[in-house]
């Protein structure tokens, strides 16, 4: 046995020998020589037996190994510049922990459906834990960000009473005898959270039942939900734009070599500074109408428009005040136009669609209560709500960045199903 190790920290160990637990991803031979390729979850290395050279019966056990086999090899870290990590490993001992019989991800190509059945397999390869690697780095950046700006973070209930985001997705159980839903957005505790203690951020899963089979939309996904008193529009979107760059900036100083396995193309991720562009919901109208996708006023966008609005800017860009009609209840309207409200989406760059969804909120309690009768909602389930209005009502404002939607354009990945360990999706709950 060598010191104990991952294959992360071998470097501090060059040219003593090591032990590793770790998993063979993949066995080479050429008849004299044999070359481990190694994976223990923190990196890869290679393994390399020469016969002759490594004791017999360390040889015989080298070429038992199958893919996914589990082991502990001990052996002598060697610098090899040719490796990606830096080095190599001069095999002197395997301790075999099971030899892994017929493991159905192999090195050919499959379809996604075959890879999603194995989701649990699935996740071993390089690409989907570099993934993983960079949603969890966005996660902590999130949190970072919040927690360095003096927001308090707070956990809205997951089982609630009424909608928060419209009653046409709400995912439905009982709870005892009442009914309940599985939170769309915790935005409206939020609200009262921020009554409370000023800034504040929500993290956690949010669920909607959306029969929408599209490569942005998951059932059950993460969002991030800030939620601000005395802060309005204008403010909330600097907030915004100095946060979704705090996030870029911190996955490109440390997930280059994740972005690297990614093959993501950094150059467009390394403009995403603000300020971002503000365009109204009118001018997004008017240039949709130039690139030839004539929608009449009062629409709401599509994937397809999104994409080509995306596509006259290099950084995401910010599509404000929309129709009344067609966003929240809760929206504030615009005091100048009350026919549009003072939100924004923000729409990705390279097609990746709207990763923010945020607003000004109604602070007067009788244009709350009105909205209320008009999106036919039961006023007794919003009481509570109300009451934020009633006693000591503020401006305030707050928005919700989806996560995956988020990983998803960082990584460059072409759906959301990769973004998160295991995806739930419309025809999809197994694994
Ligand atoms: O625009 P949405 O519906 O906004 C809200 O829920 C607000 N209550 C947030 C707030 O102001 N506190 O959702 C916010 C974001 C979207 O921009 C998108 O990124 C993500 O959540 N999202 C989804 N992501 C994956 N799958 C789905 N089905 C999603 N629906 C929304
Ligand atoms: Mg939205």
């Amino acid at each position: 046995m060598g010191s104990k190790t991952d294959i992360a920290g071998v470097g501090a160990h060059a040219g003593q020998s090591v032990t590793i637990g770790c998993w063979l991803t993949r066995r080479r031979s050429s008849g004299k020589i044999q070359f481990l390729q190694l994976r223990d979850g923190t990196g890869f290395i290679q393994g390399v037996l020469v016969k002759g050279e490594a004791p017999e019966d360390v040889w015989e056990a080298a070429g038992k190994l199958t893919q996914e086999s589990s082991l502990y090899v001990t052996g002598v870290v060697r610098e090899e510049p040719r490796s990606p990590s830096g080095y190599e490993i001069a095999v002197t001992g395997i301790e075999i922990i099971q030899i892994a019989k017929d493991y159905p991800i192999t090195p050919k190509e499959h379809g996604v459906d075959f890879l999603m059945d194995h989701r649990h397999l699935w996740l071993r390869a390089p690409r989907q834990r570099a993934i993983l690697r960079i949603r969890a780095e966005i996660i902590s950046a999130i949190q970072r960000f919040f927690d360095e700006r003096g927001f308090t973070l707070v956990d809205p209930p997951i089982l609630t009473p009424s909608a928060a985001e419209g009653t046409t997705n709400l995912f439905h159980t009982k709870y005892f005898d009442e009914d309940a839903y599985l939170t769309q957005s915790g935005q409206l505790y939020m609200e009262a959270a921020a009554m409370a203690l000023g800034k504040v951020y929500s993290f956690g899963p949010t669920f909607r039942a959306e029969k929408s089979k599209t490569r942005r939309h998951l059932i059950e996904f993460w969002m991030v939900e800030p939620e601000m008193a005395f802060v309005d529009h204008e403010e909330n979107l600097r907030v915004q734009e100095q946060f979704v760059s705090y996030v870029v900036g911190q996955v490109l100083e440390r997930c280059r070599p994740e972005l690297a396995t990614l093959e993501r193309d950094v150059s467009a991720l390394e403009r995403v500074k603000p300020p971002f562009p503000r365009i109204s919901y009118d001018e997004a109208i008017d240039l949709l109408k130039e690139a030839g996708m004539e929608l009449p006023w009062g629409e709401d966008f599509g994937a397809p428009h999104e994409t080509a609005i995306a596509e006259k800017f290099d950084r995401p860009v910010f599509i404000t005040r929309y129709p009344t009609a067609i966003k929240a209840f809760y929206m504030k309207p615009d005091p100048q136009r009350p026919e549009v409200v003072l939100c924004a989406d923000l729409i990705a760059p390279e097609g990746y669609g709207e990763i923010i969804g945020g607003s000004q909120r109604i602070d007067d309690p009788e244009l709350l209560e009105a909205r209320f009768d008009e999106h036919r909602l039961p006023r007794e389930a919003y009481e509570w709500y109300l009451d934020l209005r009633k006693y000591g009502s503020v401006p305030h404002s707050g928005f919700g960045l989806g996560l995956e939607r988020t990983v998803a354009w960082i990584c460059g990945l072409d759906h959301v199903r990769e973004t998160i360990p295991f995806p739930r999706m419309l025809y999809r709950l197994y694994p």
